[in-house]
């Protein structure tokens, strides 16, 4: 599909012909505060963003997934929200979303938003008004209040920890100014997690899907998607793995309980009220069974797959994370995703070992999950071949630093605003002296404007990668067959015609037959180096 066609089609309304618009879409995931900043505060923006749109064109994704830019006391950057249907003055107002989605559309791009459902900032109105009335009360049945243990209520109800450090629960103090009961928060003290069995949570939820929907967004990314539900006994459990933090295990009653799937139908037949809307859930859940579970047709319509996130540098990992993938979805005949890094993880240039060889690796991995059916997630500088950053202490804002003791740097590296132009930081991205978090002055070789200019840029490779995904019959099919290759390499291919190898090994590799559509590397005539990847046709 061209640009000019999807432009049509977005601004129109008109469904796709044959497959919905997110099935094999492009997304590009902008992390508001480090895109772009419109008015000089050093954090990024909505204008910023609407600036930055004419770039996203050139890159050819289909659409923009957004962090949150909803009304936040920016505990954890947003994911604590205030006012669900409003937007922070930090990103703008609600005019500036109207413009972004307008803009995006007559250009062709799709607008999905974050939305945070399992939890709300404690200076959310309901969480005041919970303070302010006792125990027992209709306004702390909207969220997990519970008496304390121990003969003075001083210890948490139950054993649970914070995915951010230290106890999931947090002691208030009671209107007559004595200590109080606790509440739940999964993760930081400032979010606290919703009672989903409280009626009023759920209608709640309904008319923020429904205020953001009529204003014309395309969907949402849906945070903790498979957290939201809770054992109503909220049970002890003895199973915690030392220090786990922004991870967990399979039996972790925090998450995944079967109650959630019900929550997911109600968020679905809100968006089948608009036909083209599309939910994608943050599902970390390993079975693949019960990780389709969401994915049936009354549910989520596509749900991240985080194993190449996880894969290290290694073909036969890839290959399983692949195949994992998609057995994940076939049961229930969804598409697959792939995502390579987004902001809670390190960025793949640094998993894959940094430096050149870094760079290399992510740019072979590109071109992996661009050759694989279904959809793909592209976190805003993936594309610049952005490394995390090494910050100091003292610039360190993710809560995880504070919680953990200052063991865990948390996820800050990754987040660190993309170089627009020019040769110092802070690279366009803002008129301030400098972004919220600095920029290494070595990013000057990896800003937009060089890459733009040099054809053999990572910018250059993502360009030309998607522009083929979009154009080349060779990407239909649902499926994927194995090839036999040698050690440390894989090899697929689509029932189109296109065939991917990945050289993941130590020594130089024969391509397969076929002409050579696109290589991450410099080919010498039919040998493919190590930590490269080609498409053939
Ligand atoms: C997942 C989000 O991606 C992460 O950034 C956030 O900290 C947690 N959910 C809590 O909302």
């Amino acid at each position: 599909m061209t640009p000019v066609s999807r432009a049509a089609a977005v601004s129109s309304g008109r469904p796709e012909p044959t497959t919905p618009w997110w099935r094999d879409a492009v997304f590009y995931q902008v992390y508001p505060r480090s895109f772009a900043d419109s008015d000089g505060d050093g954090i990024g923006d909505l204008a910023g963003v609407r600036s930055r749109l004419g770039y996203l064109e050139l890159l050819g994704v289909d659409a923009i997934w957004l962090n949150p830019v909803m009304r936040s006391p920016m505990a954890d950057h947003g994911y604590d929200v205030s006012d669900p249907r409003d937007i922070d003055p930090m990103f703008g107002d609600i005019s500036d979303l109207d413009d972004l989605v307008a803009d995006a559309h007559a250009r062709g791009l799709r607008v999905v938003m974050d939305l945070v459902p399992n939890h709300v900032s404690t200076e959310h109105a309901w969480f005041r008004e919970a303070l302010r009335s006792g125990p027992g009360s209709r306004a702390r049945r909207r969220f997990h209040f519970r008496d304390g243990r121990g003969p003075d209520g001083s210890e948490p109800p139950n054993n649970w920890p914070s995915l951010f450090g230290g106890p999931a629960w947090t002691r208030i103090t009671e209107p007559d100014g004595t200590p109080g009961q606790w509440y739940l928060h999964v993760f930081a003290p400032q979010q606290a997690d919703l009672n989903w069995d409280d009626a009023e949570v759920v209608t709640d939820l309904e008319k923020t899907l429904r205020f953001w929907l009529d204003k014309g967004v395309d969907g949402f990314r849906i945070d903790v998607a498979h957290g939201m539900a809770k054992p109503s006994d909220l049970p002890d459990h003895d199973g915690w793995e030392a220090n786990e933090l922004l991870g967990h295990s399979p039996d972790d009653p925090r998450f995944n309980n079967p109650e959630v799937h019900d929550i997911h139908r109600r968020i679905r037949q809100v968006l089948d009220d608009y036909p083209e809307a599309v939910a994608i859930g943050e599902i970390w859940v390993d079975d693949h069974e019960r990780f389709a579970e969401y994915l049936r047709p009354d549910e989520l319509h596509l749900a991240f797959d985080f194993h190449l996130t996880l894969a290290g540098w290694d073909a036969d990992a890839v290959r399983l994370s692949v195949e994992k993938g998609l057995a994940a979805v076939a049961a229930v005949q969804a598409s697959p995703t792939w995502t390579l890094s987004n902001h809670d993880v390190d960025r793949e240039v640094t998993r894959y070992g940094g430096g050149a060889v870094g760079s290399a690796r992510a740019r072979a991995m590109i071109l992996v999950a661009l050759a694989l059916p279904g959809a793909v997630f592209v976190y805003n500088g993936a594309e610049l071949g952005l490394p995390n950053v090494d910050l100091p202490d003292e610039v360190l804002q993710d809560p995880v630093w504070e919680r953990s003791g200052r063991t865990e740097r948390g996820r800050d590296g990754c987040r660190v605003p993309l170089p627009w132009e020019g040769g110092e930081p802070p690279f366009g991205f803002t008129s301030a002296p400098s972004a919220w978090l600095p920029q290494p002055p070595e990013w000057r070789a990896l800003t937009v404007e060089k890459q733009l200019e040099d054809t053999g840029s990572t910018l250059s490779l993502y360009r030309r990668a998607i522009e083929l995904r979009h154009e080349r019959a060779e990407f239909a099919g649902d499926e994927i067959g194995w090839y036999g290759s040698p050690p440390g390499c894989l090899a697929f291919r689509r029932p189109g015609g296109l065939t991917c190898v990945l050289n993941a090994g130590k020594v130089p590799v024969e391509l397969p037959d076929g002409a050579v559509l696109l290589a991450s590397a410099s080919l010498t005539g039919r040998t493919l180096p190590p930590d490269a990847a080609a498409w053939l046709v």
